[in-house]
């Protein structure tokens, strides 16, 4: 079965042809990263306008990678929550057009769900249940996944996600947007000990995390070495600063390996690229016997090869969408 999967919930727009859920037939990508970095953040007017502008060329160039034709697509997979509402909604109505056009059906299919896949894409042997880390841009959680398309919230930020603080904080260190990839290149020749920074635990819940009080430490040590005249080492920063983000995933993804008795840990979204998160998860799951599944760098951003292969399993499940699917700022991944 060939799907035919759309993306566009925030910066990147990209189709994808996936056969039988697990093999990328081809992946494009178009990001407007570009015109987001000199406003420091991603601008939601401009990245819908993007969209409009690059959807039917990363579909053709799909079909052409694929080597495929419109008549060889059995169903369109589409993202409809979450994301920048006006983002979503270029590719749900393209992919509503698609689907209607092409007489096939329409799969919906949620943003955080097709992270969690792009672990089936890379590791073939990999099933549920399993339990996963969800780091990206927008979400922070553990989520059991007890099969391809039943999963419940463990564990959830209380306020930023692991992504906007990597963000947040290096911007302030001059870094440029999206700052996570060149904070965490310079992390890796820092002192981690170097700098002090918090770890919060939130009352009353061993696995919710909290960003906002590291994110708000960073940003005030910086601003008052700036105002004293003092310099940072900010390699050093970067790397006490990555180990305090380290320090708060690994434990709770580790107590919830104890809480669901689960063997299998897998890792998904931007954030799953960071080197210090990577390593101190591959100790911890090595010490306690757990097979760890980290996605490759190329499946860890946005792509929709991801959701071309979790929209296979939705389809599986009998999910459908009609021609009055809309789409969704936020929705919890149990309900996808
Ligand atoms: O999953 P993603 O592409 O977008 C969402 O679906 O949200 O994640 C983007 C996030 C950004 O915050 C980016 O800075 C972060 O992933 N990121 C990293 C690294 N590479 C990307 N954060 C830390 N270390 C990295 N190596």
């Amino acid at each position: 079965m060939n799907i035919l999967a759309l993306e566009s919930s925030c910066d990147e727009t990209a189709a994808a042809i996936v056969r039988d859920g697990r093999t990328v037939l081809s992946s494009v990508i178009a990001t407007s990263v570009a015109e987001h970095a000199v406003y420091g953040g991603v601008v939601p007017e401009i990245a819908s306008r993007k969209h409009v502008e690059s959807i039917v060329q990363v579909t053709e160039q799909a079909f052409r990678d694929a080597g495929l034709s419109r008549a060889d697509v059995d169903a369109v997979a589409v993202t409809y929550a979450p994301g920048l509402i006006g983002a979503v909604l270029v590719g749900v109505n393209f992919a509503k057009s698609a689907a209607y056009g092409l007489g096939v059906p329409l799969v919906p299919v949620h943003h955080v769900r097709g992270h969690i896949a792009a672990n089936y894409i890379a590791h073939p042997d990999l099933e549920p249940p399993f339990l996963c880390l969800c780091v990206s841009g927008g979400t922070t959680a553990l989520v059991d996944v007890k099969s391809y398309t039943d999963m419940e919230i463990l564990g959830a930020t209380r306020d930023d996600s692991a992504g906007e603080c990597f963000d947040k904080v290096a911007r302030v260190l001059g870094l440029g947007y999206p700052g996570g990839a060149p904070l965490d290149k310079l992390s890796q020749s820092g002192n981690d000990t170097a700098y002090t920074f918090p770890r919060a635990q939130v009352h009353d819940s061993e696995l919710d995390l909290s960003f906002s009080g590291l994110k708000t430490a960073v940003i005030n040590l910086a601003h008052n070495a700036q105002q004293k005249g003092e310099a940072l080492n900010i390699a050093d920063l970067a790397a006490s600063f990555s180990a305090a983000v380290s320090d708060s995933l690994v434990p709770r993804s580790m107590a919830a390996l104890d809480r669901t008795g689960y063997r299998k840990l897998a890792v998904a979204g931007g954030v799953a690229a960071n080197s210090r998160i990577r390593a101190d998860l591959e100790r911890a799951c090595a010490a306690r016997d757990v097979a760890l599944y980290l996605p490759p760098l190329a499946l860890c951003g946005d792509n929709a090869a991801m959701i071309g292969c979790q929209g296979y399993y939705e389809y599986l499940a009998g999910k459908r969408a009609d021609m009055s699917l809309n789409a969704y700022a936020t929705m919890d991944i149990s309900r996808g």
